[in-house]
Parts: C-alpha cells; sequence; structure tokens
C-alpha cells in the first residue's frame, strides 16, 4: 500500500488537469474491474457488478477525489515574477518558500512581496513564484499554465507524509477496496472524481450518470489532535471517522447507523466525526436529480492543504477493512 500511495502523491494533478493521475489510476484498477470509464468531465468510473442482481441489490456509488489543489498563471511581470490565481483552498500560510512544478516540468520557489505583519500570512495577491527568469520574455511559463506544490513522500515511524494525501488517500482505499472486493450483492461504482477541490464538480456529473440508491465519499478530514486544535474528535490512528456532519452536507443517520453497525460487529476502530467547516463529494452526490441518500468516510489528517499533509498508517487499512465489509453484504438501512 505504501509504494502505492507514495506513486499516488508523487503524481501531479491540480483540479481540471487530471490526466497523469488518472492513467495511473486506470492502470492499477483494469485487472479488477467489470467496466471501465471516462465520462467528459474526466471521472473515472470503475463498475464492479453484483455476482447475481437480486432484489436486494443497490446501486452504490464510491467517490474519491483524484484532483488536487494548485495553482494557475494570471500575469508575468517585466523581470519574471508569476502571479496566480488558486486552484482550490491555496492558504497563504502554507506556501512561503514552498516549490511548485507546473506540468510543463518547470520548477518553482514561491515568494512573498514583504512581511509587514510578520507574524500574519499575507494575502495571496502578495505572493508570488519565482521561476528563475529575469525577464518576461525568458520566463518559461505564460497565463494559464498550471502548478501543484512539490514535496516528496516520506515515512515517519507509523505516519506517512506528502502532498494531496487529499484526496489520493481516498483514491488508494478505493483502490484497495476493489482490489479486495472478490464478489458484492451490489452494483458498485467506484468514481475517482474531477474537479472537486474548486467545488464538488466531477461528483456533481457523475452521480448524475450513476444515479445511485446510496452515495459513500471517500476524503481527508482535517485531524484536531495537535496543541491547541480546534476542539473535534478526529484523531490521527484511531481508525476511519465516520462522518456526521460538515459544512458542506448531514449524512444520511441510517447510512451513519450501518457504517457504525458494521465496524463494531467487525472490531474496527472508528471516530464519530462532526468536522466544522469543509465538505466532500458527498454534497454533491446527495443533491443529484431527486436526492440520493449519502455520507462519507474519512482519514484524519494533519496540515490539510499544506505540501506535508500526515496520516497514519493503520488508519488506512483500518478504512479499507470498513469499506470492505460495507460492500460485500446486503444491505438493511433504518
Ligand atoms: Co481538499
Ligand atoms: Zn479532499
Amino acid at each position: 500500500m505504501k509504494k502505492l500511495l507514495k506513486q499516488l502523491t508523487e503524481t501531479f494533478g491540480p483540479s481540471g488537469y487530471e490526466d497523469e493521475i488518472r492513467k495511473l489510476v486506470q492502470t492499477e484498477l483494469e485487472p479488477f474491474a467489470d467496466e471501465l470509464k471516462v465520462d467528459a468531465l474526466g471521472n473515472l468510473i470503475a463498475r464492479k457488478k453484483p455476482v447475481q442482481p437480486a432484489k436486494n441489490t443497490k446501486k452504490i456509488m464510491i467517490a474519491a477525489h483524484m484532483d488536487e489543489i494548485g495553482l494557475m498563471v494570471s500575469h508575468v511581470d517585466e523581470n519574471g515574477f508569476v502571479r496566480f490565481s488558486p486552484i482550490g483552498g491555496v492558504f497563504g500560510k502554507y506556501v512561503h518558500g514552498g516549490r511548485v512544478r507546473f506540468l510543463n516540468g518547470v520548477q518553482g520557489v514561491i515568494g512573498y512581496d514583504r512581511f509587514d505583519k510578520v507574524n500574519e500570512a499575507p494575502a495571496l495577491e502578495k505572493v508570488f513564484i519565482d521561476v528563475g527568469a529575469t525577464s518576461r520574455k525568458d520566463c518559461p511559463v505564460k497565463i494559464g499554465d498550471v502548478a501543484a506544490f512539490d514535496r516528496p513522500f516520506v515515512e515517519m515511524g507509523n505516519r506517512f507524509v506528502a502532498k494531496s494525501m487529499d484526496d489520493r488517500v481516498g483514491v488508494l482505499i478505493a483502490i484497495e477496496t476493489l482490489r479486495a472486493l472478490k464478489t458484492t450483492p451490489h452494483d458498485v461504482y467506484f468514481v475517482f472524481t474531477t474537479q472537486e477541490e474548486v467545488g464538488v464538480r466531477g461528483a456533481a456529473t457523475s452521480a448524475y450518470g450513476i444515479n445511485p440508491d446510496i452515495g459513500i465519499a471517500l476524503d481527508i478530514t482535517p485531524a484536531a489532535d495537535t496543541p491547541e486544535a480546534a476542539k473535534m474528535e478526529m484523531a490521527l490512528g484511531k481508525g476511519p471517522c465516520i462522518k456526521i456532519k460538515d459544512a458542506g452536507a448531514l449524512s444520511d443517520p441510517r447510512l451513519v447507523q450501518w457504517m457504525i453497525r458494521t465496524a463494531e460487529k467487525n472490531k474496527i476502530p472508528y471516530q464519530r466525526e462532526v468536522l466544522l467547516f469543509g465538505g466532500t463529494d458527498a454534497s454533491a452526490i446527495q443533491r443529484t436529480r431527486s436526492g440520493v441518500p449519502a455520507g462519507c468516510i474519512s482519514v484524519a489528517t494533519r496540515y490539510v492543504h499544506s505540501p506535508s499533509e500526515m496520516v497514519d498508517a493503520s488508519d488506512l487499512q483500518n478504512t479499507v477493512r470498513l469499506l470492505h465489509a460495507l460492500l460485500r453484504a446486503p444491505i438493511t438501512l433504518e
């Protein structure tokens, strides 16, 4: 699992530019999926058919987003300094001294105009990318070119650190679950969605197309186990977080109960998640067509949307175990 997570997180795929990461995921899935297709927005849809369709067969959509936050060139000045428009939630506090890599291979360092207030992160308008150019003419990037953060994967004890754990961790869990799922009574669509970070766009169109009975997003969630973090439950190493609420969706309470029952029956550690902000693909699935019962399973992650997001290895394994247990048996929602 570690080797694949390293590969997934070291691949570049900002929202709207998911080609490279999609190719990697597609190669991993080919031997296991009954059907594979890519829709108009670039969502990769891998279907696992039921052994035998029956009355209690449910059409289930599992969504993990392939895209990551990034930057797009919006201006190059006469000295070759590059200004950018953020793709998704890029925070000024995390970027100074960071490095980015453009899809054309060019690398850059992020600088700030001035630290007027040393203890405050500047607004993104005060932030630029230095690509080593000396003039607009010799600048190797142009308006509209796209970059993502550049940081290698590292292992620290039981923890893994990399850029884009959000949401390559979800991608990994979906791949591993499909691999482990020899048979299922359900018609399962594993969807590797696009453009989540700019407003759950890929999940919206793919959910419309699939028209599922149940939707489950797989994503990361900010851990609150560091000194003086917000008062929330989520911690590294304590098992998958079963989402009850975030700013984007209220999980269907019947799905929450089904997830908790299944975790307890299979002795899988879990955490009850109420996230005070944020949202996932579940919010788009839930509101598609005339509505879909939806929920989310997330992995507690530290330093979310920084180039060094940290997760715990045991949480990844336990999340695969939980999703596998949910998908292999008939479902009763009550
Ligand atoms: Co995110
Ligand atoms: Zn995410």
